[in-house]
């Protein structure tokens, strides 16, 4: 069973934590772009302090290097069977390369999954993000805590950061820009048919739920 995936959603709708569900259950290589850019940026590549002039900011990376990125990842042999994109595409130009992509490969994507969230939301749920240092699992202040304070239920690390660019002053510009190119993203996978809406403004197990139907159905119509 392939299952080519694309997960959607504004900054902080819920991308990466349903993600951490998804690749348990359906085993799929997770590929996010945001998560490639801050490895490169830790390692101080040049790319990745190219794209740190922009992520601070609150502004795409631009398409020729994110497009490159991607390229690149989805010739890797562990995509053979399926991938999910987390964060990727975020406008029509890279939409409109990753399916030229697929093509060269005689691929198609089998859903796109859009974790849709009311913009007035996501300011608490991003200011309110820890993250596990050891793991990379995700946590929320009020509504993902840890099970015991201070120790990470997936590694029972005990350190923890938040991402610089969950500051307040980034937060506003990233939901500015990422508002203004989702609703046209939306209308190009609703006309290839392959769009799923799924409410992500529900409890973050009722979202896998959610999601997790959507998927089971689609594996089983391969
Ligand atoms: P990226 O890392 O992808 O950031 P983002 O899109 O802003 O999304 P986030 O990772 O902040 O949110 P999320 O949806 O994963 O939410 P999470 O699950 O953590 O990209 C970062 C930057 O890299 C971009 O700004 C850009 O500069 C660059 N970049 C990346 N991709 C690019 C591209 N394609 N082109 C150009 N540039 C690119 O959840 C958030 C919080 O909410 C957590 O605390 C969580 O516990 C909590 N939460 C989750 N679900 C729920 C729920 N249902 N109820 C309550 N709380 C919840
Ligand atoms: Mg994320």
């Amino acid at each position: 069973m392939t299952m080519n995936l694309v997960l959607m959603g504004l900054p902080g709708a819920g991308k990466g934590t349903q993600a951490q569900f998804i690749i348990k259950d359906f085993a799929i290589p997770h590929i996010s772009t945001g998560d490639i850019f801050r490895a490169a940026m830790k390692n101080q590549t040049p790319m990745g302090l190219q794209a740190k002039q922009f992520i601070d900011k609150g502004e795409l990376v631009p398409d020729e290097v994110t497009n490159g990125i991607v390229e690149e990842r989805l010739a890797k042999d562990d995509v053979a069977d399926g991938f999910m994109l987390d964060g990727f595409p975020r406008n029509l130009n890279q939409a409109e390369a990753l399916n030229a992509i697929l093509a060269k490969q005689g691929k198609q994507l089998d859903a796109v999954i859009n974790i849709h969230v009311e913009p007035e939301v996501l300011v608490d749920r991003l200011s309110g993000r820890f993250i596990c240092k050891s793991c990379g699992a995700t946590y929320h202040r009020l509504y993902n805590p840890p099970k015991v304070e201070g120790t990470c239920d997936v590694c029972g690390g005990h350190e923890f950061f938040q991402r610089d660019d969950d500051k307040p002053e980034t937060v506003k510009n990233r939901l500015a820009v990422n508002i203004k190119l989702n609703t046209p993203l939306i209308d190009f996978y609703q006309k290839q048919g392959c769009l799923y809406q799924i409410d992500g403004e529900q409890e973050i197990d009722q979202v896998y739920q959610a999601v997790k139907e959507v998927l089971t159905k689609l594996s089983a119509n391969k």
